[in-house]
């Protein structure tokens, strides 16, 4: 079943000029790239997207992090997006993250991660409709 994901190239990333092999990453594994957009967010903004996450001891500094500078919004498509985008991400904790994953290569820390990925079809959905539009998604 072909399947919409929503993915961020994060700010620490961004920073580190790692978006070009981040992007080559991403196309190699077959996701076609259905709308894609460079901006800096606001912090109320990433609490909004981050909602999930408030009462937890690291969202004030994650909502920090993602606003300190531009990131890259996409949403990807294949068969089995959602899935294959984590499995390509590796492990939230770069620590934990196996060769060839993108956090592996590119994460320094659990918060300055390198990349996200939406973790189910609901908050697929959500993450897609906070930061684009139905005309944005053709
Ligand atoms: P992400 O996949 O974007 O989803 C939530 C983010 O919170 C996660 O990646 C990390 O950037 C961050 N995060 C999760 N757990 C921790 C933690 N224990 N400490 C700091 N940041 C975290």
């Amino acid at each position: 079943m072909r399947q919409r994901t929503f993915s961020i190239i994060k700010p620490d990333a961004v920073r580190n000029g790692a978006t070009g092999a981040i992007l080559a990453e991403i196309d190699k594994a077959a996701f076609r790239i259905v709308a894609i957009r460079k901006q800096t967010i606001s912090k109320p903004q990433a609490e909004g997207f981050y909602a999930v996450h408030q009462g937890k001891p690291f969202f004030d500094g994650l909502c920090d992090f993602m606003s300190s500078g531009p990131l890259v919004l996409m949403v990807l498509e294949k068969e089995n997006a959602i899935a294959d985008l984590r499995k390509l991400m590796g492990a939230t904790n770069p620590a934990n993250a196996e060769e060839g994953t993108i956090r592996k290569r590119f994460a320094a820390s659990i918060q300055e991660n390198a990349i996200h990925g939406s973790d189910g079809e609901d908050t697929a959905a959500f993450e897609i409709g906070y930061w684009f539009a139905g005309y944005e998604l053709i």
